[in-house]
């Protein structure tokens, strides 16, 4: 059997499976163009063979410590680094305090970035500041083509619902250490980021509690809707609730390669300190397939270093990550 029939043969067996099944969150019509799609790409590849950047950079960026030390005034944990790495790409460090003219140079070296999450203010800190500058940067740069992803997760969400909307806009939520299943949108039907992911992955994570929430913070469905700033920008992929109030938990930017998660993809492949951490085979590929999202985006960004000199001193192999599982949430950190 061809790899493509076995696949189609899959998307078929898993929309019967569905028929039957009463599910909470996605309607057996928006299942079925889902799966539907899914099976078109995968019996018919894209035949276009535009260039594509095989050895994507992408910059992760840091943030300050909570109580500062001598060489350990910002960090970076490793998780967001794995996460990358483990989808094709090599990491650089963005960090805080750094001119302007030196984030456009490492912007126009980088091929995305990524804010991670973690506790700093999104409106005034170092990771804050750096957040603006790239996320100008790459509507400006995307907005003549030049491609350019932009990911946030947890924090980073919240910090790209500030940058489009101009606002704190959070409402606090009781969600500071809970897995949840994604109660995918009707519109989510015509996103691109869940596009690629196999029919198995996709109903696991409809079905069952494997992406982590750790966020006190969280923008709810009300204040998302009663701003145009975001609602014409963003189209929204999931919501969760904290079994009070419902909040945007998946977002993607209609016509920019910008991205958000309330959630924590890259932990349940890479995070161990956390009993609400999952671990389930469909948690860990749920890792896997949002990274291949992402670094297949930075696959289509030809921003390069000067020369192979500038690029090898900025990877962050030039750093070792610390081992701080025992009494931080984080196995380990890159501190600087
Ligand atoms: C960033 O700059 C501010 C202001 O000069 C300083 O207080 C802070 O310690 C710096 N932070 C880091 C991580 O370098
Ligand atoms: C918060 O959510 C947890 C479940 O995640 C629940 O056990 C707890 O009772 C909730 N607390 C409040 C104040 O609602
Ligand atoms: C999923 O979202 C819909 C609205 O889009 C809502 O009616 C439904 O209650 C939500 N389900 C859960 C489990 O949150």
């Amino acid at each position: 059997m061809s790899l493509q029939h076995q696949q189609f043969l899959n998307v078929r067996l898993t929309a019967h499976y569905f028929g039957g099944t009463s599910l909470h969150s996605l309607d057996n019509m928006h299942i079925f163009t889902l799966l539907f799609n899914l099976a078109l790409s995968a019996t018919f590849p894209s035949c276009s063979s535009a260039k594509r950047n095989d050895a994507p950079i992408i910059g992760v960026l840091a943030q300050e410590v909570f109580e500062p030390q001598p060489h350990m005034t910002s960090y970076i944990a490793a998780s967001y680094v794995k996460f990358l790495e483990s989808a094709g790409a090599r990491v650089v460090p963005v960090m805080v305090n750094q001119t302007l003219e030196e984030y456009k140079s490492l912007f126009n070296s980088l091929n995305g970035v990524l804010y991670p999450g973690g506790g700093v203010s999104i409106v005034s800190s170092g990771y804050a500041t750096a957040a603006k500058i790239f996320y100008e940067l790459a509507i400006e740069a995307n907005s003549r083509g030049d491609h350019f992803p932009v990911w946030g997760t947890c924090l980073g969400f919240e910090e790209l619902a500030y940058l489009t909307s101009g606002e704190n806009l959070l409402s606090h939520t009781n969600t500071s250490g809970v897995a949840l299943p994604l109660n995918f949108t009707k519109e989510s039907r015509d996103g691109r980021m869940f596009k690629g992911f196999p029919a198995d992955v996709l109903s696991a994570l409809a079905t069952e509690a494997i992406t982590e929430n750790s966020h006190q913070w969280s923008l709810t469905t009300e204040s998302f809707n009663s701003r145009k700033e975001l609602k014409n920008f963003y189209r929204v992929l999931s919501t969760n609730t904290d079994g009070t109030t419902e909040f945007v938990s998946t977002m993607e930017a209609y016509k920019f390669p910008i991205y958000g998660t309330q959630w924590h993809p890259e932990k349940n492949a890479f995070e161990w300190s956390r009993p609400y951490i999952p671990h389930s085979p469909a948690a860990v590929k749920t890792t896997f397939y949002m990274a291949d999202f992402l670094v297949n985006e930075a696959r289509q960004s030809f921003h390069r270093f000067e020369n192979e000199e500038e690029e090898k001193k900025a990877l962050i192999y030039n750093y070792n990550p610390v081992y701080t599982g025992v009494k931080s949430a984080f196995e380990q950190i890159y501190f600087f």
